[in-house]
């Protein structure tokens, strides 16, 4: 079996890291969460989230890739057969296998739509049409259902090249493996995002109260929004999920990639300092940057009440409403290319990290080279994406984000904790995570580990089973039109799902044979 590919610098590993939790939820989702759920009522939620979820289940996740990673395993289907003696365990880990690969068949997308624009800011195709309604039928047009009507595209070629572009971007990057690409990208990729980040928040900071004639269209007016707690909020159980459910997006948790990138460090390679440096940065991209960028622009320009009907939607805050008000003030063409210039860094190095678990597992465990399996993982993820491009009005981008993008991240991080927490036990848990630790964990997180983020997870769960889940599974809130393509893009991921715990069942039938052809 060749060598193992391992990270090749620690600052390398940090950054890419960072750069897989640091990416479009940051600067797309974060905003729209905060304002649908009254700003400063979702932070109090959004940092005990951060504390009670966030950091144990991110040096849980580091732990168990660690683990697996001494046993040649990349994916959590090894990595959990490792830590339960249950043939159901490697199923269980079936979850990091699909649902990285399900977020990143519609996140490359999203993610091309910011190069897209990016080229379009820079080119000054949209010019002129400075209202987010006219930026709206752009991006209609631009996503090709705008109609035969649509003053800006007449098909949806640009937004189809944009997507064969990044995922060709990223089939590269990932053939190269994990030192000489996904690493090397980091190392360019972060410093630069942070770079430009700052640049459009101290753009966005001198914006002040562009009207005089409306002092409350201000920055200020913006950034109260988000940071004046309301604690009369704070009993709205809706708050605290979309809080939650914010957290574990943003910190890629629940998604099999962290466990991942861990599995590429050394056995004693310290994972507590270095989890929670990254889980920090992301943090700091988060608040401070991605609080700063999108909902005190649009304030600023819009006023609070119709910034807050804007950002209903993730998609029509960055890609109406933001290159809308960028064509009201001087350089914000130079501005606006950098703001999907950003966008785009962002999401790819979170893209390449969803790539990776199912690349290592089929290096892994069906001896693909780098080269063939990041051509496989490019193919399914081309095939799939096509009812995500083709039908994004019907809803199949929404419903893969709501199962893989959401729901499923915490069904995964239940899954794990339980696992971690009573199976493997925590004392062995507890060993493994402070081995070579360069700070003394907190023993306070033992405690939250066992039983504290257990328990908030299965609440989390139980409210949504309860309240959530009928609906859903009925369709309750989908048009008549849209049921078809909504069941459609179900069946896709179940078929994945089955897909994939067939292919786990036949490696591990050819392992046990060839193991005890070894014995005999
Ligand atoms: N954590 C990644 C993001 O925030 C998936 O976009």
């Amino acid at each position: 079996m060749s060598e193992r590919d391992r990270w090749a610098t620690r600052v390398g590993l940090v950054l890419a890291m960072a750069g897989n939790a640091v990416g479009l939820g940051n600067f797309l989702r974060f905003p729209v969460q905060a304002a649908q759920n009254g700003g400063g009522a979702f932070m109090i939620p959004y940092f005990i989230s951060f504390l009670l979820l966030g950091i144990p289940l991110m040096w849980v996740e580091w732990t168990i890739g660690r683990y697996g990673g001494r046993y040649g395993h990349s994916s959590l289907p090894g990595m959990f057969d490792k830590m339960w003696k249950h043939p159901a365990a490697k199923y269980l880990g079936v979850l990091g296998l699909i649902m990285p690969v399900a977020v990143m068949i519609y996140y490359t997308y999203v993610e091309s739509w910011s190069l897209g624009y990016a080229i379009f800011t820079a080119t000054g195709k949209y010019w002129g049409n400075d209202t987010a309604a006219s930026m709206g039928s752009f991006l209609a047009g631009y996503q090709g259902w705008g109609g035969p009507d649509n003053p800006f595209f007449s098909g949806i070629s640009w937004a189809w090249l944009m997507f064969i572009i990044t995922l060709s971007v990223n089939v590269y990057v990932l053939s190269k493996g994990i030192s000489g690409g996904i690493e090397v990208v980091a190392r360019y990729a972060l410093p630069a995002l942070f770079v430009l980040a700052a640049i459009l928040v101290i753009r966005v900071l001198l914006l002040g109260a562009p009207d005089p004639a409306q002092p409350d269209f201000s920055v200020s007016t913006g950034m109260g929004f988000i940071w004046n707690p309301q604690l009369d909020q704070l009993a709205d159980p809706g708050i605290w999920l979309a809080a939650a459910g914010q957290i574990f997006f943003t910190l890629s948790l629940g998604m099999g990639t962290i466990h991942c990138y861990a599995s590429y460090l050394a056995e004693s390679d310290d994972i507590a300092l270095t989890g929670l440096a990254t889980a920090s940065t992301n943090e700091f991209a988060e608040v401070v940057l991605g609080g700063t960028l999108a909902i005190p622009a649009a304030v600023a320009f819009f006023g609070l009440d119709a910034t807050q009907e804007l950002a209903k939607d993730s998609y029509n805050l960055a890609f109406a409403v933001m290159p809308a008000l960028f064509q009201k003030f001087p350089f914000g063409q130079l501005f606006g290319t950098l703001w999907f210039g950003l966008l785009f860094i962002a999401g790819i190095t979170s893209s390449l990290a969803q790539g990776q678990p199912l690349l290592s597992f089929m290096q892994e465990e069906y001896g693909f080279t780098r080269k063939k399996a990041a051509l496989v993982l490019g193919l399914i993820v081309f095939v799939l994406c096509q009812p995500v491009i083709f039908f994004v009005n019907h809803g199949w981008l929404n419903e893969m984000d709501y199962w893989a993008g959401t729901f499923g991240l915490v069904i995964l991080a239940t899954v794990e904790i339980i696992l971690f927490a009573w199976i493997f036990g925590m004392k062995k848990g507890w060993d493994e995570m402070t081995r070579g630790a360069d700070i003394r964990i907190p023993l306070i997180f033992r405690f939250i580990i066992t039983w504290v983020t257990p328990l908030l997870l299965l609440i989390i769960l139980g409210r949504w089973a309860i309240l959530e889940l009928p609906g859903k599974l009925m369709m309750t809130d989908v048009a008549e039109v849209d049921k078809p393509y909504v069941l459609g893009a179900r069946l896709v991921m179940l078929a994945g799902f089955v897909a994939l715990c067939l292919l786990v069942r036949h490696a591990w039938k050819k392992r046990e044979r060839a193991e005890s052809e070894v014995e005999a």
